[in-house]
């Protein structure tokens, strides 16, 4: 045997051992296994994502039983696909490295896991580009009980210049089905969480938003994609995604040309191309899934246990009922008006008053959306005592206090505009446009960043006993450019960096007040800023009929204890109606209580005391959809304390048209079987009779077999029933 022959033979051997050592890296959790796999060649690619099987070894057998046409690259299943190498489809990431090259190339290097808890691991897998003094590491914390998994990956470099990221996902995911149906939705004010399924074709399917802030007016981030066939409520495969990111964000769903779908989802990097100096760290946000087998109820039922449990600020605690005065008073009030609007707060039985837009500003006084903004000192002609009087007002009548702000925000008519044009978010050369007469204060600066923080602050040391704020956010982001930053191109994620510097520094001052995100109705929720918020305001629109679907909506993704329902004079439904809906989140009024009948004023108060006996259910129970109210003429919402022990069931009518009503039972759900139930109408306008026989008994298996009739037609639009075991 020549040198050569032994040479050749010791490379085949040595190759043929590393192909046999390739290494599976399993992310379990519950009921999922997502199995990345490094081949011998190192590439990282996904062997499988569905349910857990029960013999971990079989993994390796699953790729042999997909006959699917050729793989030219070897990495098409990539959990985090680089550009400019062998990969031929849409990247996670791209890069220009420091030599103006274009091309990177990510192998496997080594992973960890580190158990955080019983329930929580996060795994780290560090990637290495072999030509390129560049990687990229993949964090996947998965939550075991919830089957929930956060993705993110944190790319670094020593190169010898800076390293443009063109693209930089914070991770994908890759399924294999016969066939995938996406839900989407869509929106605009007063129109929020509008949704859309359709099946996904060949090509890519982008969702984005490039508004900058308030940034989910017209799309959010959430999604699913139901695998084989659309799920259902309780039955089917379906993935809800969304990203932790209250900026633009991007997701490509690619289909690709062996049928398999990637899942690539990051800050969006429209006009972001970010320069990365050696050393330094950028870390994507979170991208968050979860995979259920068993419908789209147990995947929102595990998404709000996680979000309780782990990521809305105090998401296991109480939350303050409350009476607002914007659409009583919109901006016409004075410290008078409000002392009376004070003792209604207490008379209705809440817990909270809250002030709304309109007290602030002198000079350009706040008396309508056009000026003051920015200028966040008391308006002397409305408040001459200012906010300290109705703070002590608010305690002389039993009540707490709380109030609006708007603090990144700017008219282009205030002080502020004048004293600081180089805060302002605005072409130097171009000319100002505005969306509701206002512009967005440059958060990329420092100095801005400590007057927001300042705003809020400010309010809490001239009034320690404040006690909630409700934070808006009317602008988008139009002619985007900071006068600060000496890079243009880092503008909207410096943006959201000093958006969240600020909210860390005022939760590390004021952890616990609670805070209401609003963004002119539903712009901006998503669960980044849930870290910081206790609340979110779905919507303005109020009308309690719209409210039903969008509240409906938002349920697949958001726990009731987050949807800030305020009951108003939007819609034509009578106030019982209107309650009833408000009830099925966090509860609070937006009405004239003194314009109330009588009656109407009895049955809110009646309600309220209802409503403070449920709310623990409501808030930290099991959520389950009944009645579909896209598909039936009655809508029908249930939640079940985790003992199983209490429910509240909430029913309406969506359909005015002649004879409808609920014709057949509903079937409840999450209820136990072998316990014994009774059924109490609640909510009943005074003077009027229920329809259900409270004395009657139902077993747990009857209600859920059979079911129970809300008994909702025409004059009965609005029905709650309280569920009680009885022992
Ligand atoms: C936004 C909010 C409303 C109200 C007004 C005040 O539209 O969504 O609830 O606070 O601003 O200007």
């Amino acid at each position: 045997m020549n040198l050569r022959t032994v040479l050749s033979f010791g490379l085949l051997f040595s190759s043929v051992a590393i192909y046999a050592q390739h290494i599976n890296i399993p992310v379990e959790t519950r009921s999922n296994a997502l199995v990345l796999q490094a081949d011998a060649k190192k590439n990282l690619n996904t062997i499988y994502f569905g349910k857990k099987l029960a013999n971990a070894s079989e993994y390796d057998q699953v790729a042999a039983q997909y006959k699917q046409t050729s793989e030219y690259t070897g990495v098409l299943s990539s959990p985090y696909t680089p550009a400019g190498s062998k990969s031929l489809l849409e990247p996670a990431i791209a890069v220009t490295h420091a030599d103006g090259n274009n091309s990177l190339d990510l192998r496997y290097e080594s992973h960890k896991v580190e158990k955080i808890s019983d329930d929580v691991s996060l795994l780290s897998i560090v990637l290495k580009d072999p030509v390129y003094d560049f990687q990229v590491t993949l964090y996947y914390k998965s939550y075991f009980k919830d089957d929930v998994v956060e993705q993110w990956s944190v790319i670094r470099h020593r190169e010898k210049g800076n390293v443009v990221l063109q693209k930089f996902a914070s991770g994908s995911i890759y399924l294999k089905a016969d066939g995938f149906w996406l839900n989407q939705y869509h929106g605009d004010w007063a129109k929020e969480m509008q949704p859309e399924e359709s099946k996904i074709t060949h090509g890519i399917k982008t969702l984005d938003t490039k508004l900058g802030t308030r940034a989910n007016l017209f799309q959010p981030s959430v999604f699913m994609v139901s695998l084989n066939k659309p799920a259902t409520e309780d039955e089917g495969t379906v993935l809800y995604g969304a990203l932790e990111y209250s900026g633009n964000f991007r997701t490509d769903l690619e289909l690709d040309y062996q049928n398999n779908l990637k899942v690539i989802s990051g800050i969006n990097n429209f006009a972001s191309p970010y320069s990365l100096k050696p050393n330094e760290e950028f870390t994507t946000p979170a991208f968050l899934y979860t995979l259920s087998n068993t419908g789209k109820g147990d995947a929102s039922r595990n998404l709000h246990n996680w979000a309780r449990n782990y990521k809305i600020l105090d998401g296991k605690g109480n939350r303050l009922t409350l009476l607002n005065n914007w659409e009583a008073t919109y901006f016409d009030f004075n410290e008078g008006k409000l002392f009376e609007l004070l003792k209604d707060t207490k008379k209705l039985g809440v817990d909270l008053f809250l002030l709304d837009d309109g007290w602030f500003a002198n000079k350009y006084p706040r008396n309508g959306d056009v000026a003051g903004l920015g200028d966040w000192e008391e308006n002397k002609t409305k408040l001459p005592n200012g906010v300290a009087s109705l703070v002590k007002e608010a305690g002389n009548n039993g009540v707490k206090f709380g109030i609006w702000i708007e603090p990144e925000m700017v008219n282009p008519k205030s002080n502020l505009y004048e004293k600081h044009p180089d805060w302002v978010i605005k072409q130097p050369k171009r000319e100002e446009h505005y969306f509701r007469n206002q512009l967005v204060l440059d958060l990329a600066n420092p100095k801005v960043q400590d007057f927001v923080f300042g705003v809020v602050d400010d309010l809490f040391t001239k009034n320690p006993e404040l006690a909630y704020i409700k934070w808006d956010c009317n602008a988008v982001i139009y002619n985007a450019y900071s006068s600060y930053l000496g890079n243009q191109n880092h503008f909207y994620i410096e943006y959201m960096r000093g958006l969240y510097k600020v909210l860390e520094r005022i939760r590390a001052k004021y952890p616990s007040v609670p805070m209401m995100l609003c963004s002119g109705g539903g712009g901006r929720v998503d669960y980044a800023a849930l870290k910081y918020f206790t609340e979110f305001w779905p919507s303005d629109n109020t009308d309690p009929i719209e409210r039903i679907f969008i509240q409906w909506e938002y349920s697949y993704f958001y726990p009731a204890i987050t949807s800030s329902n305020h009951v108003t004079d939007w819609g034509k439904q009578p106030i019982k109606f209107r309650t009833d809906v408000a009830m099925m989140g966090k509860l609070g009024f937006d009405i004239v209580v003194s314009h109330l009948k009588e009656n109407d004023l009895k049955y809110c108060q009646e309600a309220i005391k209802n409503y403070n006996t449920l709310k623990p259910v409501i808030w930290h129970g099991d959520q389950y959809r009944l009645a579909n109210p896209r598909e039936g003429s009655v809508a029908s919402m249930l939640y079940v304390n985790p003992e199983k022990s209490s429910a509240v069931m909430f029913s309406y009518l969506v359909n005015n048209r002649y004879d409808e009503g609920s014709k057949l039972p509903v079937r409840l759900k999450g209820l136990d079987s072998g316990k014994k139930y009774s059924i109490k109408e609640i909510n009943l306008y005074p003077d009027t009779k229920s329809a259900i026989d409270a004395s009657k008994i139902y077993t747990g298996d009857f209600l859920m077999k059979v079911g129970f009739n809300p008994v909702v037609n025409s004059g009965r639009t609005s029905v709650v029933l309280q569920i009680e075991e009885i022992k």
